[in-house]
């Protein structure tokens, strides 16, 4: 298989090829995916709460996410590697600029993820892909800002807000980021933000138009205590191995088949 790269990235999303994306917080699952072929894994700040048992991210520092790109870093070779800036990364830009140094070029990363469009994240932006290090945005339900939010919220329901995360996709990307993830809109918007864009977006309950799909694989293994998010599915129900759940993961983002009507929002 040949290497994931940015560049391939936005191939794909031109030749209207699905991507796939599963994040993975340590060296077996991300050779799970690696075998899978799925062409990129995301070492969310997701850990926080499926890894470390926290009930947000918010806890997470970039010691961890450092710690866990490098285990998962040993476990790839051709999938693309995304790791997440943890919160208040983005507090002042020479944070920003050292979180990213220490992600991409201490554990092995080739993309961070930063979450949000305000004036300071664009600059992040911009600062980051200036130095070579290759930007996913992440906008809509950005969990960073469950607090702003009052809670888990789908965004973007009323026009309004669904006006002003369109504008803030069109920004993210003028900024210099090669890729965004779209968590938690109706399925209207995130149709409306893919066509409106160049480079791929990812959806995360985000609806079936997107240029690729997300889901924290441990959702996807059903063993996320608690109820399962509507936006995912267990793909382990009904198979035998991690492997199998992971192959039919693959095979339903790229045919379309996921997600289905049930796990959008409208
Ligand atoms: O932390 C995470 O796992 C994420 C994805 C759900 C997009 O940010
Ligand atoms: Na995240």
């Amino acid at each position: 298989r040949k290497p994931v790269t940015v560049p391939g990235l936005h191939a794909m999303k031109a030749e209207g090829r699905r991507i796939t994306v599963l994040t993975a917080y340590d060296y077996s699952l991300a050779a799970q995916l690696e075998l899978a072929g799925i062409d990129v894994a995301l070492v969310g700040d997701s850990l926080g709460m499926v890894v470390q048992g926290h009930k947000s991210t918010l806890p997470v520092t970039l010691d961890h996410m450092v710690y866990h790109t490098q285990a998962v870093a040993r476990g790839l070779s051709a999938t693309l590697l995304v790791a997440d800036l943890p919160f208040m990364a983005d507090r002042d830009l020479p944070h920003v600029l050292q979180a990213g140094a220490r992600l991409v070029g201490e554990a092995g990363a080739a993309m961070v993820k930063i979450e949000g469009a305000a004036p300071h994240i664009l600059d992040a932006i911009s600062a980051l892909v200036a130095r070579a290090i290759p930007v996913c945005a992440h906008l809509g339900l950005t969990p960073q800002s469950v607090h702003k939010f009052g809670g888990f919220r789908i965004q973007g329901r009323e026009q309004e807000t669904a006006d002003r995360i369109f504008a803030e996709a069109q920004a993210v990307q003028a900024a210099g980021a090669d890729l965004l993830v779209l968590e938690g809109v109706p399925t209207a918007l995130g149709e409306r933000v893919t066509k409106a864009l160049d480079i791929p977006v990812i959806g995360i309950g985000a609806g079936p138009h997107c240029d690729g799909q997300v889901l924290v694989i441990h959702d996807m293994l059903g063993i996320t205590p608690g109820k399962r998010p509507k936006f995912s599915k267990d793909f382990l129900a009904g198979r035998d191995s991690v492997a199998a759940a992971i192959a039919a993961y693959a095979a339903d983002v790229r045919s379309g088949a996921f997600p289905a009507p049930e796990h959008c929002f409208n």
